[in-house]
């Protein structure tokens, strides 16, 4: 079960209108959704995107249970294509915009596509639970880019500080034999770290799992464009609200908010993170953060 992450702070940060029109992101099953239909009711609009169409699926059946529920709009995309999105639905403005970044824990724990450093499964990594074979995955990654390349993403998407040593022990792996699997990446990756960081708080695989899967989705990129139609579609007094998981991701969050400062109003300056509470009932909440930001009326003189 995916629980929501920091939900009564979200739907207190999207100062929920009813009948008003709004925009989940990264629906997954329907979590933050539920809550929003419940408050905008009956005349009220919810559109809901996810890479994953099996998420979406199962959010669809959830949601359409819930009585005098709003029109919903159920989308498998990527929420970088927000604009058009809203643009095939005829929609010309939305009330607010809410974005869980990252994975959830079905993805995370049963959906096979490699996210996890547990088990053994394929090496894919993609947000997309069917990809063709024209889907960049952490396979292809660590079998056919450069040294260089793959040490970049680790230092550049995760701070990891042995990225070089564990480029370097996947381009030695591979010369060997093909990188297929989690299990198979794992071991490279325990060979380049020092025996004495290995049995750290922090499994030593989790920074190269985060970067691959942000290389593979491009994932700094999508947060960018969104918050770009974020600021084109919202209401002068819409909000968006933007769930972050790791340090990286909320710097580039704070840096666009930042570069729209002239149209958004950052609600708090200090991200709001979950109460203890929250991290006991659901510790994967442990590291989210929480920004708000409201669009205005910018004045030019
Ligand atoms: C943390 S979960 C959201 C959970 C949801 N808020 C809830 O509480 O039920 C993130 C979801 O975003 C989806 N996702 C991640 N990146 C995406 C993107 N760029 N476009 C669309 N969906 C994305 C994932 O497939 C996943 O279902």
């Amino acid at each position: 079960m995916h629980i929501p992450v920091l939900l009564k702070e979200t739907i207190e940060g999207l100062n929920l209108k009813e009948g008003g029109t709004y925009v989940d992101a990264t629906v997954n099953r329907g979590g933050h959704s539920k809550e929003i239909a419940k408050k905008i009711g009956k005349s009220g609009t919810l559109i809901c995107i996810d890479l994953d169409q099996s998420a979406l699926d199962e959010a669809k059946t959830n949601l359409e249970k819930i009585k005098n529920h709003p029109t919903f709009y159920f989308v498998n995309s990527n929420f970088r294509h927000l604009t058009s999105i809203l643009k095939s639905l005829n929609i010309k403005e939305v009330d607010g915009i809410i974005a869980d970044l990252g994975l959830s824990s079905q993805e995370l724990d049963i959906s096979g596509r490699g996210f996890s450093f547990k088990g053994e499964e394929p090496l894919l990594m993609t947000f997309l639970d069917k990809p063709d074979e024209d889907t960049l995955t952490a396979k292809d990654i660590v079998n056919t880019w450069s040294e260089e390349n793959i040490a970049n993403i680790l230092y550049g998407f995760a701070d990891e500080k042995y990225s070089r040593r564990i480029a370097h022990a996947i381009i030695k792996r591979r010369s060997l034999n093909e990188i297929k699997t989690t299990k198979d990446l794992v071991s490279c990756i325990e060979k380049a770290f020092p025996s004495s960081y290995k049995f750290g708080k922090v499994h030593f695989a989790t920074k190269t799992f985060q970067a691959l899967r942000m290389a593979v989705n491009d994932e700094l990129n999508s947060i960018k464009d969104l918050i770009l139609s974020a600021n084109n579609y919202l209401k002068i007094g819409g909000r968006i609200c933007l769930i972050t998981f790791h340090s990286t991701e909320d710097r580039i969050v704070k840096q666009e908010l930042r570069k729209y400062e002239d149209s958004f109003k950052i609600i708090k300056k200090k991200a709001i993170i979950p109460s203890d509470e929250e991290i006991k009932e659901n510790p994967r909440s442990r590291s989210a953060q929480l920004r708000i930001a409201e669009k205005y009326e910018s004045i030019k003189i």
